[in-house]
């Protein structure tokens, strides 16, 4: 049996892994390496305990660090168990400083690599995930796309004879995962059904730039609705920072496992993110989505009017949350693979390994 040494570190990693590392154990061996990128409880050991993701077979516990001093750390921590494990393949994830890492730890050690989430562009390098993904695709072997415009991003690139359009392994973990997920968060956290928006904010550009996050915060204010507004650790780090309050229309929530955040995207009126993978899983549940970015990897779901770009804007962000209505016709999931994109991974990786 050929060996796939699979990648994970941050949260949205955790999320792909799920289906296909249970759909990847079917014919493959699989040696599960978590680069310690997200260590948190409520970041990482939930996950996969919620997603019954099989525990990793190594944790580099690399921490946070600045990217790169983490990328460099992770990336010796990963030649050392390449070397240890001698794999097949290297499958590496997305687009976080643990996809790079993956990515260089491939190359020094020669072995093949295969990028989940390929062809992704924003066409905006002062993103971290934009380099690190660039740089993934150009390393890999195999280039597993999740649209249509993955791949044309990846012909234009010359990339055309690595490039496989498979669908997105998060429709996979969507679909499987968003009956379990059910309303009872919703109910919890005290919300009515379509009465509610459901806000993330996490991007270094947003959190980081002071006058894009105050803005951001004003607009959520100006909403005339209740947010629920789960904190990621870097942004209640800014909050600490700039001692703002929030506005009493947004309630503070601790990073939400997958399934909560699923229960409450799903019934929420809007969703307002400034997050790749939210955007998506809006789309897939059917919840028009706010997007506080200025562009997005995900074109299928703008053009398809069910997703605006506002940017961190005050008043944009209000006027699309309280007055914006999505087309009548329903999302497109087969743009998107429509759930079969872990089975035409697995059929890749085979052909590839021979
Ligand atoms: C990373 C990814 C981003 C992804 C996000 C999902 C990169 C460049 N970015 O961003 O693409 O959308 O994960 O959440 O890899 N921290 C904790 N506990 C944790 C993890 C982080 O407190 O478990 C804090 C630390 O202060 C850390 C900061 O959050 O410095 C940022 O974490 P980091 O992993 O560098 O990037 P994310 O913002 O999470």
């Amino acid at each position: 049996m050929k060996t796939v040494l699979s990648v994970v570190g941050a949260r949205p990693q955790f999320v792909k892994a799920a289906p296909l590392s249970r759909r990847l154990r079917q014919d493959f061996r699989e040696v599960l390496v978590h680069t310690g990128q997200h260590y948190d409880h409520g970041m990482s050991t939930a996950f996969f305990t919620e997603l019954l993701i099989p525990e990793p077979d190594v944790n580099l516990g690399v921490g946070s660090a600045p990217h790169g001093e983490q990328t460099a750390r992770m990336t010796e921590g990963l030649i050392g168990v390449i070397r240890e494990t001698d794999p097949d393949l290297v499958l590496t994830y997305g687009d976080t400083n643990s996809t790079l890492a993956a990515s260089l730890a491939a190359l020094t050690t020669g072995v093949r690599l295969a990028h989940v989430e390929a062809g992704l562009r924003s066409f905006n390098r002062k993103m971290p995930e934009e380099v690190n993904r660039i740089a993934a695709d150009h390393l890999s072997d195999l280039c597993l796309c999740p649209t249509a415009t993955a791949v044309s991003n990846l012909e234009r690139e010359g990339l055309a004879d690595r490039a496989r359009l498979t669908g997105d392994v998060m429709l996979d973990a969507c679909l499987d995962a968003v009956e379990r997920a059910g309303d009872e968060a919703v109910r919890r956290h005290g919300l009515t059904p379509g009465e509610y928006c459901f806000a993330t904010v996490h991007r270094a550009e947003n959190t980081d730039r002071t006058t894009r996050f105050l803005a951001i915060l004003d607009g959520l204010g100006s909403i005339p609705l209740p947010i629920a507004f789960p904190v990621h650790p870097r942004t209640r780090a800014v909050l600490d920072k700039l001692e703002v309050e929030l506005p009493e229309n947004v309630t503070a929530l601790p990073p939400t496992s997958y399934l909560e955040t699923l229960s409450l995207a799903a019934h929420a009126r809007k969703v307002i993110t400034d997050s790749g993978g939210l955007q998506k899983e809006a789309y897939f549940l059917k919840v028009p989505c706010v997007t506080l970015r200025e562009e997005t990897e995900w074109t299928e779901t703008v053009d398809a009017g069910w997703n605006v770009l506002v940017g961190a804007d005050a008043k944009r962000i209000r006027e699309a949350a309280f007055y914006w209505d999505p087309p009548e016709k329903a999302p497109d999931l087969s743009a998107y693979g429509g759930g079969q994109a872990c089975d035409r991974i697995a059929a890749e990786i085979a052909k590839l390994l021979g």
